[in-house]
């Protein structure tokens, strides 16, 4: 990229405001901080937004530990880094993170606080699983700077990241959203359309839903459902999506498996009964070290640590892969 345009863009972005910040939002935080971009946080409790300053400096040594980030960052952060009282003090903030919980009138409640403290260019991005964005946009005084901007936990980590317009968002609101991404070393995928779930969701509800069916059905256990799909999904999804996995195995098998097995998949509507009993049971998963398996203290924290790891591991191969320019020529 022209440095200069490079330059406009960070300019027409930072400073960065950030509200939330639990688990998605102090993964995002770090990410920012490591790309040396201006951070301005705010979270309702003071001690939650206390309680990230660990998060965020471990994240950050990671990081900088893996090369992914300049060593300077660790002794630069804090001074990029303001924790605010109030959505009031995101007042000179371009670009906007909104990462609090999943639940609409809390976000039309910020959104409405927000907009009468940000400038009329300011963009504003949700980090939203599932709601809607053209639902988001409604009533806002200036929709057209609503877009989704969904990340993939670890934030700082993952290449994920879906851009998602809503019906009246602005072309200038995809590109700088698209443009944050890239400066954050992700490989943002942008929608033509605001659907329900985006692609990754969708695609992933549709699995697991297939998963719970098979072991409700007895077909198998939890275990044994878990090593078929790591086995195999998991071995090829890194480099190829599913229509490129189609083509490397041949595509006509394909569409005569899915003549008979489409009809037999799982198609219900209703949250499966293994997943109501399961949280019913008040297993969160690793957070209580209560889930589908069982966890001591320290076998979740193992599991915890595993899974960052692993995913600085994946991102290694992907950028090798990626470095190989496979399509070219
Ligand atoms: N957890 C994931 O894997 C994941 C992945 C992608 C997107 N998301 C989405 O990201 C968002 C945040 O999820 P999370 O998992 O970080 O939740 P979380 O509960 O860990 O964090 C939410 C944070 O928002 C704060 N908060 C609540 N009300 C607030 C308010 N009025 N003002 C400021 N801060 C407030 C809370 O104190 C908390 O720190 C949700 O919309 C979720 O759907 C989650």
């Amino acid at each position: 990229m022209n440095p200069s345009i490079a330059a406009r863009d960070r300019r027409q972005i930072e400073p960065v405001g950030l509200i939330g910040l639990g688990l998605m939002g102090r993964g995002i935080a770090a990410c920012l901080l490591s790309q040396g971009l201006e951070v301005r946080a705010y979270n309702r409790t003071a001690r939650r937004a206390q309680d990230s300053i660990p998060h965020i400096e471990k994240a950050l040594r990671e990081l900088v530990g893996r090369k992914l980030a300049p060593a300077g960052r660790l002794r630069e952060w804090k001074r990029k880094f303001h924790l605010v009282g109030s959505v009031k003090e995101l007042s000179p903030c371009r670009f906007v993170i909104e990462s609090v919980k999943e639940d609409l009138p809390l976000k039309r409640r910020i959104y409405g606080e927000l907009e009468a403290a940000v400038p009329a260019g300011t963009v504003i991005a949700s980090n939203t699983s599932s709601l809607p964005i053209t639902v988001l946009q409604a009533g806002r005084r200036r929709p057209e700077r609503f877009i989704g901007m969904h990340w993939g936990e670890p934030a700082q980590v993952m290449r994920y990241l879906e851009v998602i317009p809503g019906r009246q968002t602005c072309p200038r609101a995809v590109r700088l959203t698209r443009r944050l991404g890239e400066i954050c070393g992700k490989e943002p995928t942008v929608l033509r359309q605001d659907i329900r779930g985006f692609l990754s969701n969708r695609m992933m509800y549709a699995m697991i839903r297939e998963a719970c069916y098979l072991v409700e059905a007895g077909i198998a256990d939890i275990e044994t459902v878990d090593k078929s799909f790591r086995n195999d999904m998991g071995w090829w999804a890194l480099l190829a999506g599913p229509f490129r996995w189609m083509d490397l195995t041949g595509i006509p098998a394909y569409a005569a498996v899915m003549e008979g097995l489409l009809p037999k998949l799982c198609n219900t509507k209703s949250v499966p009964r293994l997943m109501r009993n399961v949280v019913a049971g008040g297993a969160t998963g690793i957070a209580n070290a209560r889930g589908f398996y069982r966890y001591t203290k320290a076998s979740a924290r193992r599991w915890e640590h595993a899974w960052v790891e692993f995913t600085y591991d994946m991102r290694r191969l992907a950028e090798k892969y990626a470095k190989k320019k496979i399509d070219h020529g």
